[in-house]
């Protein structure tokens, strides 16, 4: 099972395309829409690069559901001028939309497995895509686990979907977050320890992990811990990104660069620099 590629992007130079919905998710977050007439297509796990007027370029995982090609989801997290300058758009807003880009999340392949999705913070924007495509294809799949950590309940991403997920049967969510007022009867702690109490196989179980890197290292090793095996275990990279096709070196990583190899690697390709706290 290897990480998918696709090799020509809908769009190489930046789509004027027009801001149709946007929601606050969280302080300084906002999950926008924006709509096009023709079909965009994408896989589970890539980003695009998304131009605000006059301040530059930043890489956006796509969150939006795969099936649903006239319309792009992102969400965006304001921390430096672009990203700020995306978070505070308004409805009828156009932005610069190039990609899709590198590499997704091996859903397809991950059928007939259980597929256990472990996102921290902003990390569940990426594997969102993941959950609808096997959410819609749930027959094809052994157990599905989400397991997603925020700060604290005011962080968590996508509160409405997110209960309705947990209404089905056929979906195991866990929820948990670092600090909380005693009003907050859910999990508190760090999403990793939910590991060892969830059912799932981890000899047929593929792992598909995403959120900082340091929560990433400890859910690799609960993961390795319960017995998943290094290459069924999936995360996505960030580096700083400007080209996003593979030219301008600045998302080097060891001997790939992110926009092109990954940002979705198997573990076992890229432990031994994931290890490397200076790479
Ligand atoms: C493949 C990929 C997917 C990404 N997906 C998303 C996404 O879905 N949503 C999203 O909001 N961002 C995402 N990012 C991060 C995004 O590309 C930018 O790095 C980020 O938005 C900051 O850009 P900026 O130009 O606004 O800030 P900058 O001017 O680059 O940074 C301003 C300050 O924020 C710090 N900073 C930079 N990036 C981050 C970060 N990610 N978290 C916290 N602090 C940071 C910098 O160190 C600096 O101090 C992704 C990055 C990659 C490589
Ligand atoms: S962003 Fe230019 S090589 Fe990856």
């Amino acid at each position: 099972m290897s990480t998918g590629q696709i090799a020509d992007p809908n769009w190489s130079v930046p789509q004027p395309l027009r801001v149709a919905r946007i929601r606050r998710e969280a302080a300084a977050v906002a999950t926008f829409e924006v709509t096009t007439t023709s079909p965009f297509v994408f896989s589970a796990g890539q980003f695009n690069m998304l131009y605000a007027f006059g301040l530059g370029e930043v890489a956006i995982s796509i969150s939006g559901d795969p099936a649903e090609e006239d319309r792009i989801m992102h969400t965006v997290r304001g921390v430096g001028a672009v990203s700020n300058a995306l978070t505070r758009l308004r409805r009828g807003a156009v932005i610069g939309v190039r990609g899709p880009y590198g590499s997704c999340w091996p859903i397809a392949e991950a059928e007939g497995s259980d597929v256990v999705m472990v996102a921290g913070g902003l990390g569940l924007a990426p594997l969102r895509p993941a959950i609808y495509r096997a959410l819609a294809y749930r027959e094809r799949y052994g157990r599905v686990v989400l397991l997603y950590g925020a700060r604290g309940p005011t962080d968590i991403l996508y509160r409405h979907e997110l209960e309705r997920w947990r209404r089905r049967l056929d979906v195991d969510i866990e929820v948990t977050v670092d600090h909380a007022a005693a009003d907050w009867r859910g999990n508190v702690g760090g999403v990793p320890a939910l590991i060892p109490r969830i059912s799932f196989d981890p000899e047929h179980a593929v792992a598909l992990v995403c959120g900082p890197e340091i929560m990433m290292r400890f859910t690799i090793a609960a993961l390795r811990d319960r017995g998943v095996a290094m290459d069924r275990i999936y995360l996505s990279m960030e580096r700083n990104m400007k080209c996003a096709v593979g030219q301008c070196g600045h998302c080097q990583f060891g001997p790939d660069f992110v926009c092109r190899e990954g940002p979705i690697f198997r573990f076992d390709r890229i432990a031994p620099l994931f290890n490397l706290r200076e790479i």
